[in-house]
């Protein structure tokens, strides 16, 4: 992925505990022709004995005065393009005042593997364990507070993104970046404001752009050039096989190769239709999401879940193929209707049941759906998603925890032919459903009271069959001989997959939807 847009201005700062691999990241930026400082190695000339040494005569304190000044001065001295950082330089007010405006990388590793590559080194705050995980924990909230953007802290992922974090030195200060790694391979995920605007973002080869009616008319022009635009309507009722046949034609009839790629620019339906296309085009191209919905933005364009609907159940067909990046810009949700922003926000709040903690107490709080209060519960969301898909990217296990409240959803979408319900409206209904089958009433009013607040359905149409819904349930993909299994929730971050459920307490739970 490059960018064509101004030269870079700001340096990759590498940050994160001991043992996260920071040395390592500065040799990788070295060897890719940065100019590289690795300060904790310059410190010690200044210093001028090791810092073991140093630490042990003088105390934490002077070091870590020292250690400001010098890594300040290193900053504001503009000279190098990548520095990596001591794991403590960020405790000091004046060394996070003077990160603003780089690009400042968390190498995010787990306590456990830090530890395993540090004991037993002559470093002085690695010498007792307890401590060092103490230390950790508590260091965490800091790193991710100054972080630009979040890589795993593992040799080879931290050199396949390499490309990508010189990529972020480009883009709007602000955009944020995670490096999604899971089984198949990884890629970065962008968020940030006027994204879209900073030039052609790209993918190997030549761009063939996949949009929908509405959204081509607004963004093709910003996100261009391209090779060929590909739309299609807008809406849930292009996800078909019809319409994948019609887009591959198209990508045949431009002369797309398998050098090539597609850019999926719209919603979760174009992303799921475009990176379906792209997956199954000469056995697979490359694809780069470009969402412009809030649903898009906070999950479907992320993980590599593609496909299409059959008439009989939702997402019927499809594959997994990764995108080679997403690039989401929450400018774009400023065209977005208010009905499918809130739409969106039902994604937003089902990864806050997930995921419980500060995120749950953030989401919860929100009065209304502003921009300026979505922002950062944007990024917060992507971690949640790739963090949740990097553990179990083909959905054998923990990744079903994302399918809370969609099977009844999915079920609702199916049995109204996909024209009556927004996809996150149906979600907010199948939350719902989820929550009393999880026997979670407090949290089910609570949650009512919060989709309510933001003008959501909290009951299903009349005119849609309860047994429509129920039967749309019993085809759910996710079904094994054993039957449907559930997704529960029984308190926010407390979320239980693969659960049996009573045909009667099924029922009960989707007649309440009925309830007025
Ligand atoms: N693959 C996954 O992991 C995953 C996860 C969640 C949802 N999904 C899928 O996503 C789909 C729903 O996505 P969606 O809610 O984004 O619907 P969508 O793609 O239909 O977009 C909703 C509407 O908003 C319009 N729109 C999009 N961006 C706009 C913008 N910036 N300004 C103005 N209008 C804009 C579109 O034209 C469309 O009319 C469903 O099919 C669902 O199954 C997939």
């Amino acid at each position: 992925l490059a960018t064509l847009s101004g030269s870079p201005r700001r340096a990759l700062v590498f940050i994160g505990f001991m043992g996260a691999g920071k040395s390592k990241a500065a040799l990788a930026a070295r060897r890719a022709g940065l100019e590289t400082v690795d300060a904790d190695r310059e410190l010690e000339r200044d210093l001028g004995r090791p810092i073991a040494e140093f630490f042990a005569g003088e105390g934490e304190e002077e070091f870590r005065r020292r250690e400001a000044d010098y890594v300040v001065e290193l900053l504001e001295g503009g000279g190098a393009d990548a520095i990596a950082l001591g794991g403590g330089a960020v405790l000091s007010d004046r060394v996070r005042a003077a990160l603003r405006g780089h690009a400042v990388v968390w190498l995010d590793v787990d306590a456990e593997t830090a530890w395993g590559r540090v004991e037993g080194s002559s470093r002085p705050l690695a010498r007792e364990r307890e401590r060092f995980l103490v230390r950790h924990a508590e260091r965490a909230g800091l790193y991710e507070s100054v972080a630009d953007a979040i890589v795993p802290g593992h040799r080879a992922v931290v050199e396949r993104s390499l490309d990508s974090l010189i990529a972020l030195r480009s883009m709007p200060v602000g955009t944020r970046m995670a490096w999604a790694e899971s089984e198949s391979g990884g890629y970065p995920a962008y968020v940030g404001r006027g994204l879209l605007g900073v030039g052609r973002l790209r993918g190997p080869g030549r761009a063939f752009l996949v949009t929908d009616s509405v959204v081509g008319e607004l963004y093709a022009e910003a996100a261009g050039p391209v090779d060929a635009v590909i739309e299609v309507a807008a809406g849930e009722r292009s996800k078909t096989l019809t319409e994948a046949e019609r887009v591959l034609r198209e990508l045949t009839a431009a002369g797309a190769t398998r050098s090539d790629h597609v850019v999926a620019l719209g919603g979760g339906v174009v992303g799921d239709l475009a990176g379906f296309c792209a997956a199954v085009y000469q056995r697979g191209i490359p694809v780069v999401q470009v969402p412009t919905t809030l649903v898009g933005q906070v999950d479907s364009a992320y993980g590599g879940k593609t496909g299409v609907d059959l008439p009989e159940a939702k997402n019927y067909v499809g594959a997994y193929h990764l995108p080679a990046a997403v690039l989401a810009d929450p400018a774009t949700l400023s065209t977005l209707p208010p009905a499918e922003l809130a739409a969106g926000f039902v994604e937003v709040l089902k990864t806050a049941l997930i995921a419980g903690g500060g995120l749950w107490e953030r989401v919860r709080a929100l009065e209304t759906l502003e921009p300026r209060l979505l922002d950062p519960l944007i990024f917060a969301c992507v971690r949640t998603k790739l963090a949740v898909v990097a553990a179990d990217e083909r959905d054998r296990g923990l990744r079903q925890v994302l399918n809370l409240g969609h099977t009844v959803g999915h079920a609702i979408e199916a049995a109204s032919g996909y024209g009556r319900y927004r996809h996150g409206e149906a979600v907010g209904l199948g939350l719902l459903a989820a929550l009393e089958l999880s026997d979670a009433g407090d949290l089910r009013d609570e949650v009512e009271a919060i989709l309510e607040r933001h003008s959501l359905p909290t009951r299903i149409d009349p005119a849609i069959a309860v047994d429509a819904v129920i039967d749309a349930v019993g085809r759910d993909k996710k079904r094994t001989p054993g039957g449907v299994g559930f997704v529960l929730c029984r308190a926010p971050g407390e979320v239980v997959t693969d659960q049996r459920v009573e045909p009667d307490v099924l029922r009960a739970a989707v007649e309440r939807l009925y309830d007025r």
